[in-house]
């Protein structure tokens, strides 16, 4: 008689060979990996990019889902279309016409967050060994999602005014199949500095002279504290540009659900590709955004946030200012929701971060945001939207301490 346990030890595939070959360039991301540890309470954690929960709109979404449910279940619970739920494409097209984002319906696409947006990009455009273009230090996620398509990363150091256009330049000289670059202009993840006006022009130039295209990757835009909005790089020149943005920060990124504007003869690949990762973005999760944005209700939660945002930034400042030693240095950002610290070239954050969680406190060390891993090490990236204003302050004393301790002055 044959049982349950027939099979057992009669055949044992061998995982390990199993793996397709590609999937030795996965690595799992660091900051996941932190955030098992961060999730223990007394730890004050400034490593993930995680919005303010407090914060959320809790009761606009339970209305939202109460009147879909009770209205429109029979489409709201049914697949869509891969390329989005239409009234909520025809909002985004009107809300980006403000910042004079030329999109159009038939060239935007609903994601499952920017994240899938980033991995649609490897799957339709990096062959492996095709040159790419990145800011160092960039978005993990990115490096995290691109590299299983095996590009070789081509990286240009940044400042306080964003990706520097001199050293862009000679990258695309010396590089000239160089396939895009990826920007981050807005309150860049993680260094927190901004794109300033006259790069914006620049990088349209370079790349545009040198054939290769641009990534904009824009999740904090509407997360601006003080000065002015600045024109994205799309609408300086939409033919050349993929653009990329999310409700993760504004909404909730529990919703997954982010969107691509670019050339319809790109959305058509990567709707392609996205039907092959999963059909379509979830349909209840698209009307419900709907229902929050067509009531307006996105409009005045985009602005609580900035507020809050703003405050605990300034807070994040202050202490800094009291509590680090000399010879920490760090940005300071106009928005978004990550400041980097550049400590003395001996400190190691990767060792200071084991001293920090002695601490009760956490980071994320600098070297995780480089492509080719080596630099970054004396540096760090600290969010500052997920902790209370009171929390930033005692955190930021618990770090001020572990880095004296690392450089021997407690
Ligand atoms: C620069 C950047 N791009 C993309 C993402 C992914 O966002 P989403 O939650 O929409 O997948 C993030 C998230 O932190 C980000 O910082």
């Amino acid at each position: 008689m044959r049982d349950r346990s027939h099979f057992d030890g009669q055949y044992t595939t061998s995982w390990d060979k199993a793996l397709a070959k590609r999937t030795e360039r996965m690595e799992s991301s660091i900051i996941r990996e932190l955030l098992k540890f961060t999730m223990q309470p007394e730890v004050i954690s400034f490593a993930g990019g995680m919005p303010a929960p407090e914060l959320f709109p809790v009761r606009d979404f339970r209305e939202a889902c109460e009147w879909i449910l009770t209205h429109d279940a029979e489409s709201a619970l049914q697949y869509g279309t891969t390329e989005g739920y239409p009234p909520l494409k025809d909002y985004l097209v009107e809300a980006m016409h403000k910042y004079d984002l030329p999109a159009e319906r038939g060239n935007v696409l609903l994601t499952n967050g920017s994240q899938q947006a980033l991995d649609l990009i490897g799957k339709v455009f990096i062959d492996e060994g095709n040159e790419i273009i990145t800011c160092r230090p960039t978005y993990l996620g990115a490096i995290q999602a691109w590299n299983v398509y095996g590009p070789k990363f081509v990286t240009v150091p940044l400042d306080d005014d964003g990706m520097r256009m001199d050293e862009l330049e000679k990258a695309l000289a010396t590089h000239p199949s160089a396939k895009f670059v990826y920007v981050l202009p807005n309150f860049h993840n993680p260094a927190g500095t901004t794109l300033s006006l006259e790069r914006r022009y620049r990088l349209v130039e370079l790349a545009a002279k040198h054939g290769a295209f641009i990534i904009e990757d824009d999740p904090y835009g509407e997360l601006r504290f003080e000065g002015e909005d600045l024109i994205p790089i799309c609408a300086l020149h939409k033919e050349n540009t993929v653009y990329l943005s999310t409700f993760s920060k504004t909404l909730a990124p529990g919703l997954r659900l982010g969107w691509i504007v670019a050339p319809k003869t790109v959305i058509a690949k990567l709707i392609q590709a996205k039907q092959g990762a999963d059909l379509n973005t979830s349909t209840l999760v698209q009307y419900m955004a709907y229902d929050i944005c067509s009531r307006g209700l996105i409009k005045a939660h985009v602005k609580k946030i900035r507020d809050a945002y703003r405050e605990r930034r300034n807070v994040m400042l202050q202490a800094m200012e009291e509590y680090f030693p000399p010879g920490v240095t760090w940005t300071r950002p106009q928005g978004g929701l990550f400041l980097w610290v550049r400590m003395p070239e001996q400190i190691d954050a990767e060792k200071l971060l084991k001293v920090a969680v002695e601490e009760k406190v956490a980071f994320v060390p600098g070297s995780a945001f480089y492509p080719n891993g080596t630099d970054g090490k004396c540096c760090m990236r600290l969010n500052f939207s997920n902790a209370q204003p009171d929390m930033i302050r005692e955190g930021i004393r618990r770090l001020g301490q572990a880095i004296k301790r690392e450089m021997g002055l407690a």
